[in-house]
């Protein structure tokens, strides 16, 4: 068994983040999104990993992911030159694929459950497709699947005005070698793409085992700003764990659990857990409230935030109006000098500069 993480794209959902960078490698709780695919990947003892990744922001997954090692896996990277669809991405990576059977995992998708039951089922079954659903509110955004009452896989429409039912495709997808001649049977879809949902329903046209499950748990596409904040909420609610290494002073108060990293000083303020502070970070009379990952190198100032997240070396001061639901981006500036408004809402690309005069 071998894996295909998808990492191309343009991430045109989050920008002005992914004009500088891949969405796939905006942190979630201080670490990549990507990197919790790799992680769940190996916990289900798949070690060959590929990743697609696309000419825009490719060298930069490469450079900060490498070769696997650090996750135990050994890590080839396939580049897509443009964005043709999920299942070219399949098509591009036979050389890489042989005759293994693969799970597919879009790289910007997190989900709670433990993949390994979902391989076992698999396997014991003799599947030629697995594909995981979860039920949603707005299924016209997805991928949607209608079932019959034995979970049995009638029909796949791809974003369908009008869908079947509210039960969506998660980015995670088990097959077999027989995706392959599945892809070679199917043609671009009106958006121009050769879309995976069309190559398994063929399988399912042909008369081939496909079956779904349902997850259990949560489950995130990271591609907005919103979701972006609810996964950064669920993860440090459930996976952070207290470990403080930066420097304290007296006057400081930390409660619940908080994670300072090394090089990281805090003076004169008040942390309330869950929250996340990376590595040489200075913060200084601010009040840090819970939901909030702050990465490395970002210095506050006088300022109040919760349910945020702060990208690398982003600085923010004088900001007593609670800023909330929030994301500052690398290097971005917020300075305020003394005034009054009442919410602060954000989404402020790399390198931007706002002033509160
Ligand atoms: C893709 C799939 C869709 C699936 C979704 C999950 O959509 O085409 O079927 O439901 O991922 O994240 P895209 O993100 O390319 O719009």
């Amino acid at each position: 068994m071998k894996a295909l993480i998808l990492s191309g794209g343009k991430g045109t959902r989050l920008r002005p983040l992914t004009y500088t960078g891949a969405k796939q490698l905006v942190p979630v709780a201080n670490k990549p999104i990507l990197w919790y695919g790799i992680e769940a990947i190996v916990e289900a003892g798949i070690t060959e990993i590929g990743i697609i990744i696309s000419p825009e922001t490719g060298e930069e997954i490469k450079q900060k992911t490498g070769n696997g090692q650090i996750f135990g896996a050994r890590i080839t990277y396939i580049l897509q030159d443009q964005p043709l669809g999920l299942a070219h991405a399949v098509k591009i990576a036979q050389t890489f694929l042989g005759d293994s059977d693969f799970i597919m995992y879009l790289g910007d998708n997190l989900i709670e459950d433990n993949l390994k039951p979902f391989f076992t089922a698999f396997k014991n079954q003799n599947l030629d497709a697995l594909i995981l659903l979860r039920k949603v509110s707005n299924p016209s955004a997805f991928g949607v699947a209608k079932i019959d009452e034995q979970g049995r896989v009638l029909q796949l429409v791809e974003k369908p005005k009008v869908p079947p039912s509210n039960l969506a495709l998660v980015g995670v997808y088990f097959f077999s070698t027989a995706i392959h001649h599945a892809i070679e049977s199917i043609q671009p879809s009106p958006r121009g793409e050769l879309e995976i949902t069309d190559a398994i329903q063929h399988l399912i046209d042909i008369q081939k085992p496909v079956e779904a499950l349902q997850l259990k748990g949560w489950w995130l596409d990271t591609g907005k700003k919103d979701d972006l904040l609810e996964a950064n909420r669920i993860i440090l609610d459930t996976r952070l764990e207290i470990s403080l290494e930066g420097d304290i002073d007296s006057n400081s108060q930390v409660i619940g659990r908080v994670e300072i990293a090394a090089g990281s000083k805090i003076v004169n303020s008040t942390i309330r857990g869950p929250a996340i502070i990376g590595k040489d970070c200075y913060l200084e009379n601010c009040f840090i409230g819970p939901f909030t990952s702050i990465a490395d190198g970002v210095r506050l100032f006088e300022t109040d935030i919760e349910h945020s997240v702060i990208l690398q070396q982003a600085q923010v001061s004088g900001v007593h109006q609670r800023i909330v639901d929030s994301v500052v981006g690398q290097r971005a500036k917020v300075e305020v000098t003394p005034q009054r408004p009442k919410a602060l809402r954000f989404l402020i690309g790399d390198d931007s500069r706002i002033e509160l005069a």
